[in-house]
């Protein structure tokens, strides 16, 4: 916990952390300071001007609020009429040369500039000489579009190509209105996290070609999630919108503040794993391949089971921890085999040391943690007694090849629970639709042992069953979603006296020896 000190912001006493910049020191106590090139992630360029503000202590009558350490007793003036009136100055100046048209831009609603010019400026412009004529739609490349004329030259995308990802393919030519955002001829964004920079610009210089003209951000939903990409389990804003007559649907990702996660960023891949959420869905069950209701595929899975003796579950190592635990004690209660394998979620050399990782599954760790067993030889060796194999979302083409897969589960019954549509989900036996993790609560352990919470974030028009409810339902019974974080919580010592709601939003990290291993 950083020490506290005490400064006085428009002569009010303000108790904030030291070590902060004035910026982050007081936007900590609900107190802004206007600013468009400093961003916590990249540190204070001071090029923008639009943090200046007033310290009573004979210092110059100006500092940059960004450059300038908070300090005990420090007096610090935002409303006296010279501030006010360099807050207006600078704003005139950014809209000198940057298009007045608001309606048409896709960072409406979300622009630095647009809330600046209504809080600080308000005015309408006194320029009579054109504006200077700018690139308007550069493809900058992995999906970044770049507008020139709308860019007010921050700095924020090109520090964070040098210093985030060391690519440094951007950089500003030029100099004063002529100055702007470019590549190097014929060298592209090249980097797995160049999406990024359209979150960094402060204006609708960067949008994302996924994204841009889409949809209007004030009609967006914006609920807090966990990436299931990776491991790493990055925090996202998940963005959705129920248009009129039709679904919930899912339209971007965007990073989400943890810094014992992600911190400010995701990579591309794990944002544009939002379509997998809209796109590939299971949404009708199936018997030997013809389309059914939910509640008759139920029904002839439990009579499936009347039938089987040697049974084998099969777990996804995305499935959440409370989902994971319900197939546990199912499988000790029916006296199946349960396995976690899925050596084909694993990509060895993919990772990048930052946030992406080599395991594309959300909660492996989970896995381990409840003691389930992961191995290939147990799995196949389960596999090649079984009469009934019920996999629970596991993807099992990602770890044999298809004419394989088919040889291994010939003359096995098979029950596939599963949130999207798949070579497995056509020849299954049954096929159950269930929901996608943006659908339901759950709980995840990630690749450095924290266990981060998410709730559900859509709310589809037709709900499908989450897995917990699945297997619930192949005893006949509801799932008691309640009871199984309670017995999580008995199990798992970080846990002890927590609920959904009480586990801290940057997730509880576990020791070494509970993420190792929760016997079963
Ligand atoms: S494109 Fe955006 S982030 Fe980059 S310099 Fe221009 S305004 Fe700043
Ligand atoms: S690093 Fe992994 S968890 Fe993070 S955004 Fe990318 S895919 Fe998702
Ligand atoms: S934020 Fe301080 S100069 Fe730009």
């Amino acid at each position: 916990m950083a020490d506290k000190i005490t400064l006085f912001v428009n002569g009010v006493e303000v108790e904030v952390e030291s070590g902060k910049n004035l910026i982050d020191a007081v936007a900590a106590a609900g107190i802004e300071i206007p600013h468009l090139c400093y961003h916590p992630a990249l540190g204070a360029d001071g090029n923008c001007r639009m943090c200046l503000v007033g310290i009573e202590d004979g210092r110059p009558p100006l500092v940059p609020a960004c450059k300038t350490p908070a300090q005990a007793g420090m007096k610090v003036l935002l409303d006296a009429a010279h501030i006010k009136k360099i807050q207006h100055d600078v704003m005139e100046f950014e809209l000198i040369n940057h298009p007045i048209d608001c309606p048409i831009c896709d960072q409406a609603g979300e622009c630095k500039l647009q809330d600046y010019y209504m809080t600080y400026h308000g005015q309408p412009s006194r320029m009579t000489v054109p504006q200077v004529q700018k690139s308007k739609k550069l493809d900058f490349g992995c999906g970044v579009v770049h507008d020139q004329e709308r860019c007010v030259t921050c700095g924020r995308c090109v520090r964070f190509c040098r210093q985030i990802t060391k690519t440094g393919e951007l950089g500003i030519v030029n100099r004063s209105d002529q100055a702007r955002v470019t590549i190097f001829p014929g060298r592209p964004l090249n980097n797995r996290y160049a999406l990024n920079v359209v979150d960094l610009c402060p204006v609708g210089a960067m949008t994302s070609r996924d994204f841009r003209f889409q949809q209007r951000v004030w009609f967006l939903k914006k609920s807090p999630g966990i990436c299931h990409g990776c491991s790493k389990g990055c925090n996202i804003v998940i963005d959705h919108h129920r248009e009129k007559y039709a679904d919930d649907r899912i339209y971007r990702f965007r990073p989400r503040l943890n810094l014992q996660v992600n911190g400010y960023f995701i990579c591309d891949e794990g944002r544009l794993s939002y379509r997998r959420e809209n796109e590939g869905r299971l949404t009708v069950a199936r018997i030997g391949g013809q389309p059914a209701a939910v509640a008759d595929a139920l029904a002839a899975c439990r009579d499936e089971l009347q039938r089987a003796q040697k049974v084998v579950v099969l777990l996804s190592p995305s499935c959440s921890l409370e989902q994971m635990l319900a197939a546990r004690e199912w499988a000790a209660r029916h006296g199946a085999i349960l396995s976690g394998f899925s050596d084909g979620y694993l990509k060895p050399g993919d990772g990048d040391g930052y946030l992406i990782q080599d395991d594309k599954s959300a909660n492996r760790a989970g896995l381990l943690l409840l003691g389930i067993d992961c191995r290939r030889e147990t799995f196949l060796a389960a596999l090649a007694e079984a009469q009934l194999l019920i996999n629970c979302d596991n993807e099992l083409e990602r770890s044999f090849p298809l004419e394989e897969l088919q040889q291994l589960l010939m003359g096995i019954r098979t029950i596939l629970a599963t949130s999207h549509d798949s070579p497995c989900a056509a020849t299954a036996d049954i096929a159950v639709p269930v929901a996608s993790f943006s659908e339901y609560d759950g709980a995840v352990v990630n690749c450095d042992g924290i266990l981060q919470c998410f709730r559900k974030a859509v709310g589809k028009n037709e709900p499908l069953p989450d897995m917990a409810d699945f297997i619930a339902a192949l005893d006949g019974t509801a799932a008691d979603r309640a009871g199984l974080f309670t017995a999580l919580a008995a199990l798992i010592p970080a846990l002890a006296g927590q609920s959904a709601d009480t586990v801290p939003a940057q997730g509880l990290k576990l020791n070494e020896n509970e993420a190792a291993h929760v016997s079963a």
